[in-house]
């Protein structure tokens, strides 16, 4: 996996960030969050694109918010899309993705052409369950933990190089939604967290 560095001269003047795109389907919460930490100098990206599969994305608020460029696909033809996309991805300069409760599996194609720059959170602790309703499993499973996991994306869902991962206690009372929210409150430590670790 290609190593993502700033060189020193970037380093020394903090002026370079690494141009990022944030995928995103729904609330955006993450999306919001890796916005505000963007906007910190320490941070090593810049989030200057938001892409969403829809216009009903609840996020997409937080481009028009912070001045983000948006751009939606509703990736009818999944190969054109992906192409449109690259090429997009292309013209603005980014660097590096960062999917963010994203809906679509991206094709071995587009992954290839970003290898090792595309990074996803993923609400449980992986290799455990992956997939969709996590939180039901830990809960049906009687888990003493879950949490969640940033990971490098391969074409394989929820698979590739785990990044970081912190865990969530649960508890008798825990329904999906009241471990969905405390499991998040935790990405939005996680996710920046992760994206530190990557670039030091
Ligand atoms: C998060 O739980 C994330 O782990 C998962 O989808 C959810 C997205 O939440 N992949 P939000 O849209 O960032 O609020």
């Amino acid at each position: 996996m290609e190593k993502i560095r700033l060189n020193s001269m970037e380093k020394l003047t903090g002026l370079s960030k690494f141009k990022t795109a944030v995928f995103i389907s729904g609330t955006g919460s993450n999306f919001k969050n890796l916005i505000k930490f963007s906007k910190i100098k320490k941070s090593p990206i810049s989030i200057n694109l938001v892409i969403s599969n829809t216009h009903s994305a609840k996020g997409l608020i937080y481009a028009d918010q912070y001045k983000i460029k948006k751009k939606i696909f509703n990736f009818k033809n999944f190969k054109e899309t992906e192409k449109d996309i690259l090429t997009l991805l292309k013209k603005e300069k980014i660097s590096f993705i960062c999917l963010a409760g994203f809906m679509k599996i991206l094709s071995k194609n587009f992954i290839k052409k970003f290898n090792g720059k595309i990074i996803n959170i993923h609400p449980s602790l992986l290799p455990r369950y992956k997939g969709l309703n996590t939180h039901q499993k830990a809960i049906t499973n009687k888990d003493d933990f879950s949490g969640c996991t940033v990971h490098y994306v391969t074409e394989k869902i929820d698979t590739g190089k785990i990044i970081m991962k912190k865990r969530v206690k649960l508890t008798a009372k825990d329904t999906p939604v009241s471990l969905a929210k405390k499991i998040l409150k935790q990405e939005h430590k996680l996710y920046p967290a992760a994206i530190m670790k990557i670039f030091n």
